[in-house]
This record gives C-alpha cells, sequence and structure tokens, in this order.
C-alpha cells in the first residue's frame, strides 16, 4: 500500500491517520516493551512516528490526547505534575474482627434509619496503589495517583503503557474518572526482581514497592518495560451515573473493557459477608496476587450518596483486613522516643527479620505497660510476660501498618535477661517524666524546653496539612533547629529568618547544607507566602494535644476569626460563659477544651502562640460551602428524635450547607430543629428567641423537602 504524502493529505484523512498511527504504534510500543517481543524494526517504527509528527506539525488542530510523539521518550521533567482531584480519593476506614463488621453493618443502618433489605458487595482489597482515570468523550485524558487525596501526580503516559487501561471506551458517559488499583502479579514481580538483580539494579522488597516504583517512574518507557496490571473497583467525577447500585457499576466497568475482580460478589447481611470473606481468604495463598482483605460497599446508590463520607473514609465502605502477618526474631534493645507533645515511645531495636517480604528492624512497644504485659486498664496480656532485651520475640505487621511485638517465647529467655525499667526522666532534656492519672503515656513536663518536643512540635508545624512550607521539612527542621547562626526555635523563629540580619539571611543561609543562592531565595519566598494562613491550618499547626484537624476545622468554623477563637479560649475558664461556649461546640467535648485551653493560659506556650501570631495575616472562615443556601453560617441545634433521617445524617447535611451545627441552644443560636419528644431545649429556645422548626420545616428550608 502507498502511502499518501504528508502535503497532500486532506484533514479528514489526516484525522483517520492519526488514529491508525496512535493504534499501531501503540501496538508496537506494548510490544517492544511490555512482551519483549517487537513486532517491527526500529526504523520502521522511528518512519511511523515520523510521519505522525509530521502530520501532527500540519494539522495541530488533530492533534490527539494520546498522542504517540507524547508517549515514549519524552523529556524526563523534573518531577510530575500536581492533578487536582475533582472528587476526592479516599482511604477506607478497617474491619479486624466480625464483630466490627456487624457493627459496620449496624451503623449504616442506624445513620439511615433502614430496617429493610440491606444489600453489599464483597470484593478482595488489592495491595496496589490507586490510581484515578480521566476519560472525556472516551478518551483517556490524564491519570492521577491519589497523592494526599485532594492533590495527586499526574502519571498519564505512564499509566498509559498499562495494558489493562483502555485508551478509548465506547458508550461511556462524557466525562468519567475510572477508579481502580495498580498492582503487580506474584510471577511478575518475582520475574522482574530476577532480571533487575540480573542487570545490578535495584530490587524491590514486595509486589506493592515494585507497582509503585514502576508507575511512579519520570521516564514512562521504564514503566512500559513493567509488567503493571489494573483492577477497576470505582469512580470519581461522572457526567450521569454509571447504574443504579455498586454491583451493577462494576458490571458495567467490565462492560466498557476494564478488568474488574472476579472475586466480587452480592451480598445480603454480615453472614453473607464474613462467609464470603472466608472464601477469598482461603484462596488468597492461590490468587497469584497480594490481596490484605476484603472491601464490602453498600450496594444501593442512592444509600452511598445518603450515607457520605467522614473526613477521610466513606461511611458506606469498609475494609475486612486479614490477620496480620508474623515472625520471630531478637529484641536487641529498647529505645524511647520523645513526640511532639512529650510522650515517651518505646521503641524496639530487632535483629532485622522479613515479615510478609518486608525487613522489618524496628517496633512499637506503645508505653510502659505493653512492656510489662498490661493493657490501658491494667488487666494482663500476653499471660502477662514482660519484654526483655535479648528475649525471642514475635513481630507482626499488617499492611502499612507500624510492626508490633505480639509475643515473647520465655522458654528462649536468658538466665540473666534483666526486666526493663521504663525512664523517670525525659532521655532527651532530663526532665520528670509523669504520668497522668488514665494516661497510659508518660509524658516529658518539660514542654518547650525539651528540645526533642520543641523539634516535634516544628516539623508538625510546618507538615503537609499544617503550614506546608515547601523546601522546609523534617529534615531542614533538625539543621535548622541545632544553627547555631540562624536557630529556629519556635515557629516564630520561621518567620524572621529572612531578616535577622542585613543581608536579610541570605549569606548566612547559602553554602551552608544544601543551600544554594537560588533555594535560600526560594525558601524564603516559600515562608513569605505562608504568612497567610486559614484559620483551621494555623490551630492544627499549634499542636495543641487533641486538637487534630477535624478539631482545627470545628473550631475554625465556629469562631470564624483569630481575634474570636483566641478571645474565647483564652478567657474559657469553668464558670464563665466562654467555656460554656467552648463546650456546646458539637465536637468539643472535657478533653479537648481542657488541653485546649491549657495550653493557652500557660505563659511559656502563650507567649510562642503570640509571637507567632504577631508574624501572620490569620485568614478568617469564609463560608465556602452553598452560600446561596439560607442555613449557610448560621449555627443550628437539632432536638428530640427526626424521622426521615438519623441526626448524624441530619449533621452532616447541615454543615454540608455551610451551618454550624451546635449542641446546646444559646443566645448565639439561630435555628432549633425539635422532633418529637424535645424538652428543655425548646424553653431555652423560646428564652433567647430562637425560630424552632419541626423536621418537616428543616427540610423545607433546606429545599430536601
Ligand atoms: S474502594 C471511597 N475497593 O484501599 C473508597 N479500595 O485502604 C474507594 N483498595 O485507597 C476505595 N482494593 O487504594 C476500594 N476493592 C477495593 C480496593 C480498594 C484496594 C485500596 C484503595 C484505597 C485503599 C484504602
Amino acid at each position: 500500500m502507498t502511502e499518501t504524502a504528508v502535503d497532500q493529505l486532506t484533514e479528514a484523512q489526516a484525522r483517520a491517520e492519526l488514529a491508525r498511527l496512535a493504534e499501531v504504534l501503540a501496538g508496537a510500543n506494548r510490544a517492544y516493551h511490555t512482551l519483549d517481543t517487537p513486532e517491527i524494526s526500529d526504523a520502521e517504527y522511528d518512519a511511523l512516528k515520523q510521519r505522525n509528527m509530521a502530520i501532527e506539525a500540519r494539522f495541530p488542530q488533530l492533534r490527539r490526547t494520546d498522542s504517540p510523539s507524547d508517549l515514549v521518550g519524552a523529556a524526563a521533567s523534573d518531577g510530575f505534575g500536581k492533578v487536582a482531584h475533582q472528587v476526592r480519593m479516599l482511604s477506607l476506614e478497617n474491619a479486624f474482627d466480625d464483630t466490627d463488621v456487624a457493627d459496620f453493618e449496624d451503623r449504616v443502618r442506624k445513620y439511615l434509619n433502614h430496617n429493610g433489605e440491606l444489600a453489599f458487595t464483597a470484593e478482595p482489597k488489592i495491595d496496589g496503589l490507586s490510581l484515578s482515570l480521566r476519560y472525556e468523550s472516551g478518551s483517556l485524558v490524564q491519570a492521577a495517583t491519589r497523592g494526599d487525596g485532594e492533590v495527586g501526580e499526574n502519571v498519564t503516559d505512564n499509566a498509559r503503557t498499562i495494558a489493562d487501561i483502555p485508551q478509548h471506551l465506547i458508550g461511556a458517559p462524557d466525562v468519567l474518572e475510572v477508579r481502580g488499583e495498580v498492582y503487580m502479579s506474584h510471577a511478575d514481580f518475582a520475574a522482574l526482581n530476577e532480571r533487575q538483580a540480573l542487570a545490578g539494579a535495584k530490587t524491590f522488597a514486595n509486589p506493592r514497592n515494585a507497582a509503585a516504583g514502576s508507575l511512579r517512574q519520570l521516564d514512562a518507557t521504564i514503566t512500559a518495560a513493567r509488567p503493571l496490571r489494573f483492577f477497576a473497583y470505582s469512580w470519581g467525577a461522572l457526567s450521569e451515573p454509571l447504574a443504579a447500585t455498586q454491583f451493577d457499576a462494576i458490571t458495567r466497568l467490565a462492560a466498557l473493557g476494564f478488568q474488574t475482580n472476579p472475586l466480587t460478589l452480592l451480598c445480603h447481611g454480615p453472614d453473607d459477608l464474613l462467609a464470603h470473606y472466608r472464601q477469598i481468604e482461603s484462596q488468597r495463598a492461590t490468587l497469584g496476587y497480594d490481596i490484605d482483605g476484603v472491601v464490602y460497599k453498600v450496594n444501593d446508590l442512592g444509600l452511598q450518596a445518603r450515607l457520605g463520607f467522614r473526613s477521610a473514609t466513606p461511611r458506606w465502605a469498609i475494609a475486612h483486613k486479614f490477620p496480620a502477618e508474623l515472625a520471630w526474631t531478637e529484641l536487641l534493645g529498647i529505645d524511647i522516643q520523645v513526640g511532639r507533645t512529650g510522650a515517651l515511645s518505646p521503641v524496639a531495636r530487632l535483629k532485622p527479620v522479613t515479615v510478609g517480604g518486608v525487613v522489618v528492624s524496628n517496633a512499637t512497644l506503645h508505653n510502659e505497660d505493653y512492656i510489662v504485659g498490661r493493657d490501658a486498664k491494667g488487666n494482663e496480656i500476653r499471660g502477662g510476660k514482660d519484654f526483655r532485651i535479648g528475649d525471642w520475640v514475635q513481630v507482626y505487621r499488617a499492611g502499612d501498618v507500624i510492626p508490633k511485638l505480639a509475643d515473647v517465647d520465655l522458654s528462649r529467655r536468658k538466665i540473666d535477661a534483666q526486666a526493663y525499667d521504663f525512664p523517670r526522666e525525659c532521655p532527651e532534656c532530663g526532665s520528670p517524666a509523669l504520668r497522668e492519672e488514665g494516661d497510659a503515656v508518660r509524658r516529658c513536663s518539660g514542654g518547650l524546653i525539651c528540645p526533642a518536643q520543641a523539634v516535634e512540635r516544628l516539623k508538625h508545624f510546618v507538615s503537609r496539612h499544617a503550614f506546608d512550607i515547601e523546601g522546609l521539612g523534617a529534615k531542614q527542621i533538625e539543621m535548622f533547629f541545632k544553627d547555631a547562626d540562624l536557630p529556629v526555635k519556635t515557629p516564630a523563629d520561621i518567620f524572621t529568618l529572612g531578616s535577622r540580619d542585613a543581608d536579610n539571611g541570605l549569606k548566612r543561609l547559602k553554602n551552608r547544607d544544601g543551600f544554594g543562592e537560588t533555594s535560600a531565595k526560594k525558601l524564603f519566598a516559600a515562608i513569605e507566602d505562608k504568612r497567610r494562613i486559614p484559620l483551621d491550618r494555623l490551630i492544627f499547626a499549634l499542636g495543641i494535644r487533641h486538637v487534630g484537624e477535624v478539631a482545627a476545622q470545628t473550631l475554625a468554623r465556629h469562631y470564624s476569626t483569630w481575634e474570636a477563637f483566641e478571645a474565647g479560649v483564652t478567657h474559657a475558664v469553668p464558670g464563665a460563659v466562654e467555656w460554656d461556649e467552648l463546650l456546646s461546640i458539637d465536637g468539643v467535648g472535657m478533653i479537648l477544651a481542657t488541653s485546649l485551653t491549657a495550653a493557652f493560659q500557660n505563659d511559656a506556650e502563650r507567649a510562642a502562640i503570640d509571637a507567632l501570631v504577631a508574624q501572620l495575616q490569620v485568614q478568617p472562615v469564609v463560608w465556602k460551602a452553598a452560600s446561596d443556601s439560607p442555613v449557610a453560617g448560621k449555627t443550628v441545634v437539632f432536638t428530640g428524635s427526626l424521622e426521615k433521617m438519623t441526626r448524624a445524617e441530619a449533621k452532616a447535611r447541615a454543615e454540608s450547607l455551610g451551618a454550624k451545627v451546635a449542641g446546646s441552644v444559646s443566645a448565639k443560636t439561630d435555628i432549633l430543629v425539635a422532633g418529637p419528644g424535645a424538652g428543655s431545649k425548646l424553653k431555652e429556645a423560646a428564652k433567647h428567641g430562637v425560630a424552632t422548626l419541626d423536621e418537616d420545616g428543616w427540610l423545607a428550608l433546606i429545599g430536601d423537602a
């Protein structure tokens, strides 16, 4: 067949020719890189690529999203581009035993107030890494890793080299984001490691690492040479629903050309789920790829939508994990690490041992009670056996959880083995290490004078969900903390780094470890950038015990501005209205309130906080959720029983519309939603002149009636 010269092609012919070349070149690539069996010669391959490029140059508007020009030999960029997920990529809550599964079903029913039929799907939990594939008008346009769930890495070129991932779909919604797991089979993993070893290259610890290392290659030709596979099990953004149920949606994905797991089953209730779990577990060793549990999902997608999400996990799914993997080794020593809140955490140093394919040399020992064989309530665990240095101990690890010591073999204990003496003083600063009543943890009482606490707090301060300062990670914090010339001892010091001397800190910073003029300037710019900080991030960044990300968001939403928050917390002492206000916030209990107010009322802590805030412009909370909703920004209290939805669902729905949900009625309450059986809150509302609605009135107001 003679080819039409590029300059003679009509636009229609060019489009058809580009489609043909894309297919031929993709096939040739796969044959070459994945199957190691080239179908065409290098010269032919190059000629086809040249032709493709020439047509693209003449008709730039026809360039395909899967253009072969982008595929192979693309110049390695300096890292992957970032992709903001249109729909967040979440993780799953875990269940470890049958009771957790029954509890899950129970919670779902309670949340929905649903007593009838309730079906679930059950399918293997693949031990790989998740990937989101975006198709527009049937063509793959983007592939992104999960990243932190909100922003992932753009690995489109790499994903295109995976045979299980279709480049084109027929009959798919206009916008379809397919999510699933990239993994490597046991056989492919073993063969890859063998090839790597022969070539003197790095070998991988397990198939999951191999899959991750292969997908996250800057050079897509390396990914192409790695035998990656993909199972589809979920979806993100969609222009129209895939189906009415989880099971049918998965069937639809299979019909579109995706690999879906053949062990996916529709189940009716916990007994059914557990039976399928045992069935999958019994096949685990012969599946040929790693799985670490079974995932259960509510089948009805309407119910899934009502159940919605917690901060990082859906309420409609759970991962039932397989029991952990075990190994025996020798306990070489016990080190104490001092954390951000002063907790003394014992860490076991072990003679390296392979547990489920991963070499383990450290394991957590939790706390001093755990070492002596007691749980938090003082009851015996492991039959009361303690751990001693030199003991023969059992290590266990479950998925990516930190390894733990599970047991000790007393028959192998050395005669002179000494019981471990847990330190009563902080090994870092010498301050007394105290245990409060009811606390399993012994804590250094040194506060900010303890270098370990101070440095850990700084690391937390700059961490991803806190200030997230580019170029200032844990490693740089360690360096600055010890730096005699440019010390950073408290968060405020970070913001004065650039102005410490006449040379704006630059001269002093450059030429030391890892910093040149450009990176020093970049760091100062990154710091400047974070002087404007959202209130919730600031509250979280302070690293106050019991004030995690969710609590920080709750507090920020309630107080809206730093000034209101600071005044509210400073004056919150039992008996004061500020104390009652703090405790009225849904999600704030005694423990959190006590810890938060203690930090603000401690002179040294307070001085550090004030010095920091003086450097910042704290951004108040803006109600980004549905500002056109009539309840946005309003404080709502629910009381009595609700009939159309559960309390938890009502709260989540109200918050999604931008309302604040409080636990008790005060003059600040805007709306009281009272169901049957409402009592004292109705009277309180009347006293304060708060508008009161019944459930139907509330649903009508928010447009859900
Ligand atoms: S569903 C919204 N199904 O497990 C929840 N996840 O621990 C979407 N995973 O991030 C996830 N197999 O990477 C789902 N059959 C499966 C899975 C699965 C493996 C991974 C996924 C997720 C992680 C959570």
